[in-house]
């Protein structure tokens, strides 16, 4: 287990493909190479792929980073890992500074998308490879856990003597015997503990081949792959094999696991099972995990805390309800949560002290709390973006009109895909027994002052947060804006084209 702080990270690519031949345009003038633009940073020193992150990983905790492909995650990862250099910032973990320490000595492991086993090695010998030689600090941790556990089973072998033999004086014999060993252990122990604490130890250092097979044998069990030690990969199947990498990355007890995308090779009902499988391991290990995914329901599920990233950029950090009850932006409020939340253009109104929506004639005053918190945050009149998670929307007879498109019945509840004010909008609702076939009709949509969200369309920010401590970069509102012009253009392009 250890304490991770990135502070202040940042990763700048430095170019480095030179472009191979020249570039002629027409009469042989010469035409600057194009540099393919993302929606990424692209500065005189190179992509900038990771800005200003800032987090405090506790002991033990599991912190999942999401976001979409090309945000960055798999370079935080790396960073931490150290097999990527920080251009910026600070990595420290357990209090030292990392940065320029080797990976190999920074006590992390961490499992691939692609599962990256030894085809050539059976199981056994590919979760024992990492243990051929360990720093020798290690090596003493494994001999106190084994020590340990074979005292405690020396304590169970005395209760089972004291219930089964009834002559005191052999019973006594036995007892001494075994209090002798558990003494022994209890020295070797102690010795242990007191090397690892003076820093007497070598760097380089062989377990034997007991507490080898010991190690290997107690992750097996704990994955599930015992009876799959003798067999090679490509014997295995993707669930299984992505259990082995798994459980060679644990074998050595890191201080800290990294995952990239573990389950992403695996179909949908090997993922959910290897998702809850990941969630036992979690507590049967004492280590802190960085999983990256860009699922947000493996990122609900799994992490203590999520990370939502976007072009490099941090969103929001927070445990899985807060960033889906209270998103700081729209774009968390769009990446977490399926299907989609809504968006509707309102305006917000401050009334005789009461703050209101307003959609046409549609009006529906807010809850206490947010009404609260915009009256902190002095937020006016003014128009928004107001967003609706689907299945907080209401079916009934005050709301605004929709008609819908299509009806899908999921069972316990109907998914109503419809167009409202040229927008397309999902809503969940209930059937509780009974369904109604709403397709081609037009309906009225309502919600409830407690269950929206109120997004700037100025910065896209939640009104109710504005003051929260947030330094948002400027080049975030270049890139918003874009976006925007992009979108913009795109639908122009869109009208443009011959209706048939
Ligand atoms: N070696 C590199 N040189 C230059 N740019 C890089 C390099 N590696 C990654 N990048 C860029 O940095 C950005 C972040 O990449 P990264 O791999 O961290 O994204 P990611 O969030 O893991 O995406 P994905 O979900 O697709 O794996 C990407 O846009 C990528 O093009
Ligand atoms: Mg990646």
């Amino acid at each position: 287990m250890a304490e991770v702080i990135l502070k202040d990270i940042v990763k700048i690519y430095p170019y480095i493909d030179k472009p191979k031949r020249k570039y002629f345009g027409l009469f042989g003038k010469k035409v600057a190479p194009r540099i393919r633009k993302h929606n990424l940073q692209i500065t005189d020193k190179g992509v900038v792929a990771v800005q200003s992150f800032n987090l405090d990983i506790k002991d033990g905790e599991f912190i999942v980073l999401v976001g979409p492909s090309g945000c960055g995650k798999s370079t935080t990862l790396r960073m931490v890992a150290g097999l990527e250099e920080i251009t910026e910032g600070e990595l420290i973990i357990d209090g030292k500074i990392v940065n320029s320490i080797e990976p190999k000595d920074r006590d992390i492991a961490m499992v691939f998308q692609s599962y990256a086993l030894y085809p050539h090695m059976t199981v056994y010998q590919n979760m024992g490879y990492p243990l051929r030689i360990l720093p020798q600090n290690i090596t003493y941790q494994f001999e106190i856990d084994f020590l340990n556990s074979e005292i405690k089973d020396r304590e169970n072998e005395k209760l089972e003597l004291k219930e089964t033999i009834n002559d005191e004086k052999k019973l006594q014999v036995k007892l001494e015997a075994i209090d002798n060993i558990i003494k022994i252990h209890q020295d070797r122990i102690k010795e242990c503990q007191d090397k690892i604490a003076a820093g007497e130890f070598s760097y380089v250092a062989k377990l034997s081949p007991a507490m080898r097979r010991y190690k290997i044998l107690q992750v097996a069990e704990m994955l599930n792959i015992t009876e799959y030690l003798d067999r090679k990969p490509k014997n295995l199947s993707g669930g299984q094999r992505q259990r082995v990498a798994i459980g060679r990355a644990v074998v050595r007890n890191p201080k800290v696991l990294l995952m990239d995308e573990p389950l992403s090779n695996l179909d949908a009902k090997l993922r959910n099972q290897m998702r809850a499988e990941i969630i036992k391991l979690r507590k049967r290990i004492n280590t802190t995990f960085i999983y990256v995914t860009h699922d947000q329901v493996e990122a609900m599920t799994l992490g203590d805390r999520i990370v939502v990233m976007k072009d490099g950029f941090v969103q929001q950090i927070g445990t899985p309800q807060e960033v889906f009850d209270h998103p700081r932006n729209k774009f968390v409020s769009g990446f977490i949560g399926t299907p989609q939340m809504n968006y509707f253009e309102a305006m917000l109104l401050l009334e005789d002290d009461k703050y209101f929506v307003q959609i046409d004639d549609y009006k529906v005053e807010l809850s206490k709390e947010k009404q609260d918190r915009l009256r902190a945050n002095n937020v006016g009149t003014q128009r928004i973006t107001l967003g609706v998670r689907p299945d907080h929307m209401v079916v009934g007879e005050e709301g605004i009109d929709g008609t819908v498109d299509v009806n899908e019945l999921m069972g316990p509840s109907v998914h109503l895909h419809m167009t409202v004010k040229g927008k397309d909008v999902i809503v969940i609702i209930p059937t509780l027994g009974g369904y109604v076939n709403y397709v081609g009709k037009t309906i009225k949509l309502g919600f409830n002052g407690g269950l929206v969200h109120l997004f700037s369309n100025e910065n896209d920010r939640n009104l109710e947060y504005l003051n929260e401590e947030y330094k948002e970069d400027p080049r975030l509102a270049e890139l918003r804006e874009k976006e925007k012009q992009e979108a913009l253009k795109a639908k122009e392009k869109e009208e443009a084209k011959p209706q048939e």
